[in-house]
């Protein structure tokens, strides 16, 4: 007898549409994360990224199989997650376009070079420099776990959030958590 499992995932499960439809109602960080290897500077968007562990200090984001930087990305060492201001959603839009080249991206923008390598955007609102600490299968995507070695705190403001398909500040306060 087939398990629940095997049967949800020969079709009975929800279509794509639906769980695409399903997840716009969770409004999500925009991050921009970057590496480099010997082809030069890679960078993509990611709102996949979250806080992991507290101790190691761990954070992960999913990385879509079909995509250019999969391969570069599982074999890199070192990246660097950028967490955007709201003033930084066409930094957002550049590093989603996949009909211009990686060169392209990064010659429409500033960077300084880091140490390790992976070019560190300017006047992120934080920025997460990783080692790569795991990875792990996760269907389509693949999880990419960071060992948190250093966090630098660029320009002052808020983040922006991507929720319905379009871009947003965070909301209006609500009520004090404790
Ligand atoms: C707000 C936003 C969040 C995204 N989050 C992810 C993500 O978590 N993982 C992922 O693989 N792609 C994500 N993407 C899509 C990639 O940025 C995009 O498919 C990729 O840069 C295109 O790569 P390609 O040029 O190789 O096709 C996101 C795009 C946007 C606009």
């Amino acid at each position: 007898m087939k398990s629940q499992r095997t049967e949800y995932l020969e079709g009975q499960g929800v279509d794509t549409a639906r769980f695409l439809e399903g997840m716009r109602h969770v409004p999500t960080v925009v991050t921009v994360v970057t590496m480099a290897d010997e082809s030069g500077d890679w960078g993509i968007t990611i709102g996949s990224f979250v806080s992991l562990s507290l101790d190691p200090p761990l954070i992960c984001f999913n990385v879509q199989k079909s995509i250019a930087i999969h391969d570069p990305i599982v074999k890199a060492e070192h990246f660097v997650v950028h967490v955007l201001r709201e003033d930084q959603a066409d930094l957002s839009d550049l590093f989603a376009r996949s009909d211009i080249s990686k060169e392209e991206q990064f010659s429409a923008i500033e960077y300084d070079v880091s140490e390790q390598g992976p070019p560190v955007l300017k006047d992120t609102l934080t920025t997460f420099h990783c080692i790569q600490y795991n990875i792990l299968p996760g269907g389509d995507h693949t999880i990419l776990i960071g060992l948190v070695k250093d966090i630098s705190n660029g320009k002052p403001g808020r983040p922006v959030v991507y929720h319905q398909r379009a871009y947003h500040g965070i909301g209006q306060y609500i009520a004090d958590h404790y």
